[in-house]
C-alpha cells in the first residue's frame, strides 16, 4: 500500500479520524509529506489564508505559536509571503505556547527572541498585539500572572488557529506528562529528556532551565483549530504513541484525539513508525518489492524469534504475509532467499576481495587497490561510524583518504580550549605570547550569550584537527591524506549553522575531483541533534549532481554509514562489515584519540553514554541481530548502504 502523502497543490481539509481513516489504528488525522518544506508551506498557506478571511469580515485572527525547530520554515513562509504577496499581519493578534522560567527576553535561549527573531521582526504585526509568557515575572506574582494570561487569551476571543510542535516526551507546549486534561496557563517542572533536548542550544543541560510557563491542556483545546506540526525520524516514535495509543495524561499530546478540528502534519520520517508506513501488510494489501519483502520477513523473524529459514507458512499467514506467500509460493522458498540475501551483505572486505568471483559480494573485486574517500561530518565521525571498516580498508592496501567536513571548533569546552591555550603559552617562556594571552581572556571573560571570537574558535579547530590525526596516524593513513574542508556553512560559531552555501559544494567537488576514489563513505545520518550530518550529507548529494557526468565518477560507488545516533535497519543494509574482539579494540582506541570528546561530551543528546561506548553498543547489536536471523555469530559489525546517484 502507498503511503497516503498530503498532494501539494490540495489544502488540508480535516477528516474526522474514525471515520475516513484507512487504517484501524490511527485515532488522528494527519497528513503526510515528502518533507518538512512541503508540510511547513502548507500550513502557512492555511494561516494565510485565515489572516485573510478575518481580514476581509474585519475580525482580527488570534493565532496561538509555538517555538522550536518545527514551526521555523511556516513563520519563513509567513515572511516570504507578507514580503512578495502582500500579506498583513495587522489584524493579527499572537499568544505564543510558552517561554522558560526564569528567562530574559534578549537572552537568545527565550522564546521571546525566536519568536521576533523568526516572526515578529519580519512582519507588520501591532507590538500590542503579541503575547509571550514572561519569564521575568517574579514568582510571588506567577500565579497571577497566569491567571490573567488565560483571561487575556479569552478576552481576545479565543485561539482561531494554533500551531503545536510535539516534544519526544509527548507534550505539547510545555504540558510534560502528568498534565492535567483541564490544565490551564501555569508554571511547570521540565522532564529531564526536554532538558536533555534542548541542551544543545544552552550548550549543556546545566544551563537549561528547570522550569517554564506554559498555556495548559485545556487552553490549547478550546482553540478552534489545531495543527501539529512534527519533523524527522527523532519524533517518529512519539507520533506513533500519540496517533494510534489510548489517551493518557503519559502522553499529554493524545488528549489531541478528542479535538474535533485537530490535524498532524508529519513529513515521512515522523510517520515511519505509524502501522500503515512501517507494517503496511498488517492493514492493506501490499506490493510486494525486494524491500518490502526483506522488511516484512526480518520483521516476522523479530516477531516470531525465529531465524529466517525455521519461519513456517503459519508464521506468514498470521501476519498478514499470505500475500506475500501466494506470489512466491512456499516460505521454503522464501526463507532461502531472504537468507543468501542476508549473506551476502556480510564481507570482511569492504575494498573488495582480489581475484575472487564478486557476483554476490557487496563490493567489485577490480581494481584490487582502490581510492577510498572517506568523508566525515565531525571530525571524529569516522573512527565513532566506522573505524573498524576504515581499520581494514587501510590493512587491506586501499589509499585510503579522509576528509573531515566541518572543524567542529563548537563542541570543544571552554575548559580543553583553557587547557591548551595555558600550555602553549607556557611553552613560550620568555617569547611574545600576546596572541595566546588574548585568547586566554576572551575564553575567561565569555558570558552565557556570547559566541566564541574567531581566535577562540580557531584554537578549538585546531584541537579537533590535532586529535583527528593522532587517529588516523594510529589507523595508519599518512598525515598528506588527511583533509581539514572546514566547509563554511558550519562556521557562525554558534548552534544554528549557515545555509549550504556554493563555496561548500565546490569545496566538496575539488577534492572529489582530485582523488578520484573508487569509494565514498559518508555519513547518512539524519537524526544528529544540530543538523550537521542532514547539510554535510546536502553538500555531498549536491557534489555528486555535479560531477556524475565525469567519466571518473561510472567507478566510484558512494557507501552511506550512520553516524552516533542512529543505525541502519537490518533490511536496509547493503554492506555488513565483521569486527573480531581486537578489532573492537582497536576501534575503540581510534576513538579515545578525541580527547575533546570524551569525558563530559558537550552535546551527547539524551543518551548520557560517551560516543566509543554507543559505538561498541551498536556494533554489537547489529551483529547480535543477524545471529538472531540465523547467520554467523560475530563480536560486531558496522553496515553500510549503497547510494545510487
Ligand atoms: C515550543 C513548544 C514545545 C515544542 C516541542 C518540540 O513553544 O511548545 O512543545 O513545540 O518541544 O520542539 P521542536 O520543534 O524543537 O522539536
Amino acid at each position: 500500500m502507498e503511503a497516503k502523502l498530503g498532494n501539494y497543490s490540495k489544502s488540508i481539509i480535516y477528516e474526522e479520524a474514525g471515520k475516513f481513516e484507512e487504517t484501524r489504528f490511527e485515532k488522528k488525522h494527519n497528513v503526510i509529506f515528502s518533507n518538512s518544506t512541503e508540510g511547513s508551506i502548507k500550513v502557512a498557506i492555511e494561516i494565510a489564508d485565515l489572516i485573510r478571511a478575518k481580514k476581509s469580515k474585519g475580525e482580527t485572527c488570534v493565532l496561538g505559536l509555538a517555538t522550536g525547530s518545527s514551526p521555523i520554515k511556516v513563520y519563513e513562509e509567513l515572511v516570504r509571503m507578507h514580503n512578495e504577496e502582500g500579506l498583513s499581519f495587522s489584524n493579527v493578534v499572537t499568544f505564543n505556547l510558552d517561554e522558560y522560567y526564569p528567562m530574559t527576553k534578549n537572552n537568545i535561549q527565550s522564546y521571546h527572541y525566536f519568536m521576533h527573531e523568526h516572526l515578529f521582526n519580519h512582519v507588520d504585526i501591532a507590538p500590542e498585539n503579541i503575547h509571550i509568557p514572561d519569564g521575568t515575572v517574579d514568582a510571588s506574582e506567577l500565579h497571577q500572572y497566569c491567571v490573567n494570561y488565560e483571561a487575556e487569551i479569552d478576552k481576545r476571543g479565543g485561539i482561531d488557529l494554533q500551531l503545536l510542535g510535539i516534544g519526544r516526551t509527548g507534550h505539547i507546549g510545555f504540558n510534560e506528562p502528568g498534565s492535567h486534561f483541564n490544565s490551564e496557563t501555569r508554571s511547570i517542572t521540565l522532564d529531564y529528556i526536554t532538558r536533555a533536548d534542548a541542551a544543545p542550544s544552552f550548550l549543556g543541560i546545566d544551563n537549561v532551565p528547570k522550569k517554564a510557563i506554559t498555556m495548559g491542556i485545556k487552553t490549547v483545546r478550546k482553540a478552534k483549530r489545531i495543527i501539529l506540526l512534527a519533523w524527522g525520524q527523532n519524533k517518529a516514535s512519539i507520533v506513533k504513541k500519540t496517533i494510534e495509543g489510548n489517551i493518557s495524561s503519559k502522553v499529554p499530546a493524545t488528549y489531541l484525539q478528542h479535538h474535533k478540528n485537530t490535524t498532524f502534519i508529519l513529513d515521512i520520517e515522523a510517520a515511519s513508525e505509524l502501522t500503515r508506513i512501517n507494517t503496511p501488510w498488517l492493514v492493506s494489501t501490499c506490493n510486494w518489492d525486494e524491500k518490502l519483502r526483506s522488511k516484512a520477513i526480518i520483521w516476522l523473524c523479530k516477531k516470531t524469534g525465529k531465524s529466517i529459514l525455521k519461519l513456517i507458512d503459519e508464521d506468514y499467514n498470521n501476519n498478514g504475509m499470505s500475500s506475500l506467500l501466494a506470489v512466491e509460493g512456499s516460505s521454503y522458498d522464501l526463507n532461502i532467499k531472504m537468507f543468501n540475501k542476508v549473506q551476502h551483505t556480510i564481507t570482511g572486505w569492504p575494498g573488495g576481495k582480489p581475484n575472487a568471483d564478486d557476483t554476490s559480494r557487496p563490493e567489485r573485486a577490480i581494481p584490487t587497490k582502490k581510492r577510498v574517500l572517506i568523508f566525515s561530518p565531525h571530525p571524529d565521525d569516522d573512527v565513532i561510524s566506522m573505524g573498524g571498516t576504515f581499520d581494514r580498508l587501510v590493512s587491506q592496501g586501499h589509499e585510503v583518504h579522509i576528509a573531515y567536513q566541518t572543524s567542529g571548533n563548537i563542541a570543544v569546552s571552554d575548559y580543553e580550549a583553557l587547557k591548551f591555550a595555558e600550555v602553549s603559552k607556557e611553552m613560550r617562556c620568555n617569547k611574545d605570547n600576546s596572541y595566546i594571552t588574548t585568547i586566554i581572556e576572551q575564553i575567561k571573560s565569555k558570558n552565557e550569550n556570547s559566541i566564541d571570537t574567531v581566535e577562540v574558535r580557531k584554537l578549538k579547530g585546531i584541537i579537533r584537527q590535532r586529535e583527528s590525526l593522532a587517529a588516523t596516524r594510529y589507523l595508519g593513513v599518512s598525515d598528506e591524506n588527511v583533509h581539514f574542508l572546514n566547509l563554511p556553512f558550519y562556521e557562525t560559531g554558534g548552534i544554528k549553522k549557515n545555509p549550504l552555501g556554493k563555496e561548500d559544494i565546490k569545496i566538496m567537488c575539488e577534492i572529489i575531483e582530485d582523488i578520484k576514489p573508487h569509494q565514498i563513505y559518508a555519513a547518512g545520518d539524519l537524526a544528529d541533534p544540530h543538523g550537521t550530518h542532514r547539510v554535510s550529507l546536502n553538500a555531498l548529494f549536491n557534489a555528486l549532481e555535479n560531477l556524475k557526468k565525469k567519466p571518473f565518477m561510472n567507478d566510484c560507488w558512494v557507501w552511506l554509514y550512520r553516524g552516533a545516533w542512529q543505525e541502519w535497519e537490518i533490511h536496509e543494509i547493503d554492506m555488513a562489515v565483521p569486527m573480531s574482539p581486537d578489532q573492537v579494540l582497536r576501534k575503540r582506541k581510534a576513538i579515545f584519540f578525541h580527547q575533546s570528546q570524551k569525558d563530559g561530551v558537550m552535546f551527547q543528546g539524551n543518551d548520557i553514554r560517551e560516543f566509543w561506548m554507543r559505538a561498541e553498543d551498536r556494533n554489537t547489536k547489529t551483529a547480535q541481530k543477524y545471529n538472531e536471523l540465523g547467520l554467523a555469530d560475530y563480536a560486531a559489525m558496522e553496515a553500510f548502504v549503497r547510494w545510487y546517484y
